[in-house]
């Protein structure tokens, strides 16, 4: 049987944090992948960190929201880094999202739909007038249009996702506990891969606490 694939959102700027992230998450019975966000990305030491990392499947998550020649200069500029996987907004709109899946050679582009920290009533104080699943829906086709590598969604709109979207889907959200934070949309890591993720974003349920134990759990789980 195929792994579960497991990115693990290493949401700190604190590099001794990120190498021991990394250290304690290694297991022969899950695949796991980085996710650097903007705080490590941002920050003094961030870049020349991922600079020095080896043999590992790094995901920037740069979130690009942009005018279509900012995006596509963005992720030119950031090439060096030579990133598996790198995240656009798909609300900066097709001309944005082919621009910028034009220049992105070997890293996967992959399209963010809305936030799992939004539900209805935020999308509607934003402006919109669609429920979450539609939207999603509707961004999912765009990034088929756009030939992205992939999509970012909550694990509650995989199977939406999945009818007009072919290639990978990555989804963050994922709760072991009852515990949501600051995350409206979420499902449990089983739930997440039964509707059909290919990869699940997981960050504070991993990286906080002891990590080894939290590893241990979410095999468990898996296994169940
Ligand atoms: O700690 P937690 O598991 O909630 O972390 C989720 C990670 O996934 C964070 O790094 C966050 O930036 C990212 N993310 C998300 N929702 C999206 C896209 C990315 O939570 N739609």
């Amino acid at each position: 049987m195929n792994k579960s694939k497991i990115f693990v959102a290493c949401d700190t700027t604190d590099i001794k944090k990120i190498k021991r992230i990394i250290k304690e998450t290694r297991s022969s019975k899950i695949k796991v992948g980085y996710k650097f966000g903007l705080e490590l990305l941002n920050s003094k030491n961030g870049r020349k960190f991922i600079s020095n990392l080896k043999n590992k499947i790094t995901f920037g998550d740069y979130k690009f929201a942009d005018i279509p020649n900012t995006c596509s200069s963005a992720i030119k500029s950031v090439k060096d880094l030579n990133f598996n996987y790198i995240t656009i907004h798909i609300s900066s709109g097709l001309d944005a999202l082919k621009a910028t899946k034009k220049v992105s050679g070997k890293t996967k582009l992959i399209g963010v739909t809305i936030l799992t920290s939004l539900d209805n009533e935020a999308l509607r104080q934003i402006g919109f007038s669609k429920d979450v699943k539609k939207v999603v829906h509707q961004q999912a086709k765009l990034a088929h249009k756009a030939k992205l590598d992939a999509v970012v969604c909550s694990a509650r709109e995989v199977k939406i996702v999945r009818k007009v979207f072919k290639k990978e889907i990555i989804t963050p959200g994922i709760r072991l506990n009852s515990e949501r934070d600051d995350q409206k949309r979420v499902l449990s890591p089983r739930e997440a891969f039964k509707n059909g993720a290919d990869w699940l974003v997981i960050g504070r349920d991993i990286t906080k606490g002891n990590i080894k134990n939290n590893i241990q759990k979410l095999i468990k789980h898996l296994n169940k």
